[in-house]
This record gives structure tokens, C-alpha cells and sequence, in this order.
């Protein structure tokens, strides 16, 4: 009971789960992927300028390297460069007298580094082979020596975020190839022009980027969270609009529900309590009529109480349409199926409207081809269905007309079993509203015939109990064709 309700809770909360999950995964999306950019925005930014710390270097060791080095003053700290004692005039005395020593770039870059450490946030750094090392204070670290192989294999740049001395760093690498300039010192190690013969590495320091992309993700987070949560807020409220709406219908619906079987009870009853006295009348009259207890006495009596019986006999077919029609609307009609005898039961019709037929000069024949199976079905309701559909036929079928009654087996198994009348036919636009009880027909079809009209109302009804259809065709002045059809599971001894 309790799993039950918790069920159906959940069935009544559903659509709402859903669009609530939807919304959930469309800000969870939006929130990884714009935090996955501001990461990307972040590398792109420390790239930028990785590169240009690394541009700048460059132009600073060639513009050394293509002035041959440059010369400067000999202090305690800028000493003659040992490795270059292989150069002529590497200390040269300036005419008033002060020394100078030349200073190769490498070195050169290496002290503006150590000097202005703190303008110049990326440290560059020239590099190359162990093997080929002229200062050992150059040697590469493992991520440098990882890279002049991927130099040597043709690449151009190495890029990584790593750490150092564990705090984070961007590096970025580039290699060194060898030019004309370059030779005047390096000559001696027999380099050659266009050889590669090591690199240049900066190193972006990462920590501020981080901060500052730390700082962005916290903003992106909470205004997604604030959307997040107005956005939920707003599909709770209209789910619950929305459920109550639906309640209301439902209880309207069932609300329409209970007055229709309340009217259908109401009609029953009635139908009862006019039954019993409309059958004392008829029975009544007709006694009076046979004269059992003595002679009425004149003939126009006679006339009258034949009018009564008539009259009443009448109103009690009308009653008993009606209440047939409350029976099938409350579901409550006694219904008994057995094997049925089309033919037979199309025979037995026929022969109880022949009187009628003859009366209005009209001719029935019938058209039923031998061997025609029988079907399950209630044989009153079946016969009720067929005098209907030949009475309509006859009542609206002019003096000298033809009732054709036909039977055949479809050829995907259905049976049908038709009357055509060479009657006054209906108006396209009626054919629907014949089948409507009380409503239109009386219009349509009693307007200068008898009858309650709600013959056609029911028979469509039995057909459906039965599983089958009746339908309509007609043409004005033409005539009319009624068709019943019963589904080939009716059909006894067919195999569903
Ligand atoms: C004025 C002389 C001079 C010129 C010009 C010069 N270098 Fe150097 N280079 C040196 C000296 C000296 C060292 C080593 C000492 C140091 O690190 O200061 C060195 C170091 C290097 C290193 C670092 C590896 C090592 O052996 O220590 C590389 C790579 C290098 N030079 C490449 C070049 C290239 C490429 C050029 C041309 C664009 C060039 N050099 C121009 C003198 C020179």
C-alpha cells in the first residue's frame, strides 16, 4: 500500500524530476566547460607570454652575437672571460687608459637575469648537449635534455607546465642553430653553420595565473549556482501549478463522470416504474378488446381501445430504447452470447417484417450465401440489431422500393451482413448524427415517421459490445445501406 502510493507520488512528480534533472545537467555542463575555458584561457595567456619573454632573449643574444659580443668595463665582478682566451684582442685598453673585456652573450643575458631578476619575470636560459657544454653552469636539467632530443627529431617548441622547485611554472624551449656570427667564438669547437647546437629556454612563473583563474572559477561557480537555483525554484512552482491543474481536471472529470451515471440510474428506474403500469394498460385493452368479461358495446369503442393498446405497445418500445440505451451507457446490459445462426437469424427477421413490407408494398429478398459460419454473439441482441435495420428500411423506403438484406465473409475474415433499401436515402452531413440518441434524429428521421429514433443510436452500440462495427452509407433519393460487421474473432471455430 505504502510502495503504492510512494508510486504513484512519484508518477505525479515525474515530469518535473525530469526537467529538473534536464536543468541540472544543462548547469553542470555550462559549469565544467566554462571552467575548462578560463583553464585554457589561462595556458593561452602564460603562453603569450612565454613567447615573447622568449623573443625578446633572442634578440638580445643575436644582437650580442652579431656585434661579435660586446666589450665592457673590467670590474671585480665582469672578469675576462677564460673560455674566450682563444679570441685575439678579448681585453683591449680604451686611449685614456680603461680596461675592457669582451662579453659573449650567453653571459650576458645570464647577468641581466641575475641583476634585474626582479623586472624580468621569466628566466631564459641557454642550453645545450653535455658533450658539447663550454660552461658546465649551462648543463640542462632533465626536461631541457628531454627536449634538445625532440630538437634534434625536428620538432621546433616545447611547451610544459611543470614545477619548480615546487611552485609552478610554464617552460618553453626552442633550439639554437648555428650562424655566421656565432662562429667567431665557437669556431673552435668545429661547429658549423646551421648546426643545432642547443636551446633557449624561459620559464613563466604560474602561480599569479593561477590565482587569477582561481578567482574567475569561484565567480563562474556561484553565478551558476544563483541560476542553478532560481532556475529550480521556477520548476517547482510551475510543477506545481501544473499538478494542480491536472487534479482539477481530474476531479471535474470525475465529478462529469458521476452525474452521467447518476442520469443513467435515474433513467433506468424510470423506465421501470413506467414499464409496469404501460403493461396493465396494454394488457388491459387488450382484454377489453377480445371482450372476455362482456361487449364493449359499439364499434367506435372497439376502435378506441384498439388506439390504447396501439398507443401503448408504442410507448413502450420507446421506453425500452431507452433503456437500453441507459443498460449499455452504465455498462449493465445482460448480455448471454451463444453460437449464432446468421442465416437463420436473418430469415427469422425478415419473415417478422414480411406483414410490414407487404403493408407498404414493398419487396424484402435476401442474399445469403450457403454455408455461412456462425458467430458467438447474443441472438436477441443480433435480432435486435437486424429488425432495426429492416424496419428503418421499410419505414423509409417509398411504396413499390426493394430491401435487400446480404451476408459475406471479407477477405480478411470480417462478416458482414448489410440492408439496402431503395428508401429516401440521408443528407451527407446527417449520416453522423443518425447515430445520435435523442439528440438531431428526431429531426432528421421521425419528422414525418414514427418511432423514437434512437433505433440506430442503439443498434451501433450492440454492434460495438459485440466487437463490430455498424456504419452508414446512403445517397439522397437514392437509397440507404446499412452494414453490420462482426470482427473473424467472433467467427465460431476461427483460430485467433
Ligand atoms: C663573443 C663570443 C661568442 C659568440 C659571438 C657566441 N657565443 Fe655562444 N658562448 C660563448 C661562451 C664563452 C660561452 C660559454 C660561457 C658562458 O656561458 O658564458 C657560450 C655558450 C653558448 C652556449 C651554451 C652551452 C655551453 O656550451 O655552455 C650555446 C648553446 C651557445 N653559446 C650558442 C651560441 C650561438 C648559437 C651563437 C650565435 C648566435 C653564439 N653562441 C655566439 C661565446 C660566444
Amino acid at each position: 500500500m505504502a510502495f503504492k502510493r510512494i508510486v504513484t507520488h512519484i508518477k505525479d512528480y515525474s515530469s518535473t524530476l525530469v526537467v529538473l534533472v534536464v536543468w541540472c545537467g544543462l548547469v553542470l555542463t555550462s559549469l565544467v566547460s566554462n571552467v575548462y575555458s578560463t583553464r585554457e584561457h589561462t595556458e593561452a595567456l602564460a603562453m603569450k607570454e612565454a613567447r615573447s619573454n622568449f623573443n625578446k632573449d633572442k634578440s638580445f643574444r643575436l644582437w650580442g652575437a652579431s656585434h661579435g659580443g660586446v666589450y665592457v668595463p673590467i670590474t671585480k665582478r665582469t672578469q675576462p672571460n677564460p673560455r674566450l682566451s682563444h679570441i685575439p684582442e678579448r681585453d683591449i685598453t680604451t686611449p685614456s687608459g680603461v680596461k675592457l673585456t669582451l662579453m659573449n652573450p650567453a653571459w650576458m643575458i645570464r647577468q641581466i637575469m641575475n641583476d634585474y631578476s626582479r623586472l624580468y619575470q621569466g628566466r631564459g636560459k641557454i642550453t645545450t648537449f653535455p658533450e658539447m657544454l663550454f660552461n658546465p653552469k649551462n648543463a640542462p636539467d632533465k626536461w631541457e635534455l628531454a627536449s634538445l632530443y625532440e630538437f634534434e627529431g625536428g620538432k621546433h617548441e616545447t611547451v610544459a607546465f611543470t614545477k619548480i622547485n615546487n611552485e609552478p611554472y610554464l617552460r618553453l624551449m626552442r633550439p639554437m642553430f648555428i650562424e655566421e656570427p656565432c662562429l667567431k667564438c665557437h669556431a673552435k669547437q668545429g661547429y658549423k653553420v646551421g648546426e643545432l647546437r642547443g636551446g633557449v629556454s624561459v620559464s613563466v612563473p604560474m602561480k599569479e595565473y593561477y590565482a587569477e583563474e582561481h578567482k574567475q572559477a569561484q565567480i563562474t561557480v556561484v553565478s551558476h549556482g544563483m541560476i542553478w537555483l532560481l532556475g529550480v525554484a521556477g520548476i517547482v512552482i510551475f510543477g506545481r501549478r501544473k499538478r494542480m491543474a491536472t487534479k482539477k481536471i481530474l476531479e471535474s472529470r470525475e465529478q462529469a463522470i458521476a452525474a452521467n451515471q447518476a442520469k443513467t440510474q435515474f433513467l433506468a428506474n424510470m423506465s421501470h416504474e413506467l414499464r409496469t403500469p404501460l403493461n396493465a394498460i396494454i394488457g388491459f385493452s387488450e382484454m377489453i378488446k377480445s371482450e372476455i368479461f362482456g361487449s364493449v358495446g359499439s364499434d367506435r369503442n372497439k376502435e378506441y381501445v384498439h388506439d390504447i393498446q396501439m398507443s401503448g405497445e408504442h410507448l413502450l418500445s420507446v421506453i425500452n430504447d431507452m433503456l437500453d440505451v441507459a443498460q449499455i451507457e452504465a455498462g449493465a446490459l445482460d448480455y448471454i452470447e451463444s453460437e449464432v445462426d446468421l442465416a437463420q437469424v436473418i430469415e427469422e427477421c425478415i419473415h417478422l417484417e414480411t406483414a410490414r413490407a407487404v403493408q407498404g408494398d414493398l419487396t424484402i429478398r435476401s442474399n445469403i450465401p450457403e454455408g455461412i459460419p456462425s458467430v458467438r454473439a447474443d441472438v436477441t441482441r443480433v435480432k435486435q440489431i437486424l429488425l432495426n435495420l429492416l424496419s428503418n428500411a421499410i419505414k423509409f423506403t417509398p411504396a413499390g422500393g426493394t430491401v435487400l438484406v446480404q451476408s459475406e465473409v471479407r477477405p480478411d475474415g470480417e462478416i458482414n451482413v448489410s440492408v439496402k433499401d431503395t428508401g429516401i436515402g440521408i443528407k451527407e452531413d446527417d449520416i453522423s448524427k443518425v447515430f445520435e440518441p435523442f439528440v438531431q434524429v428526431e429531426n432528421i428521421f421521425t419528422r414525418t415517421h414514427h418511432g423514437s429514433g434512437i433505433g440506430l443510436s442503439i443498434s451501433k452500440r450492440l454492434s460495438a459490445l459485440h466487437g463490430g462495427e455498424l456504419n452508414i452509407e446512403s445517397e439522397l433519393g437514392v437509397g440507404t445501406k446499412a452494414t453490420v460487421t462482426f470482427p473473424k474473432e467472433r467467427i465460431c471455430g476461427a483460430v485467433d
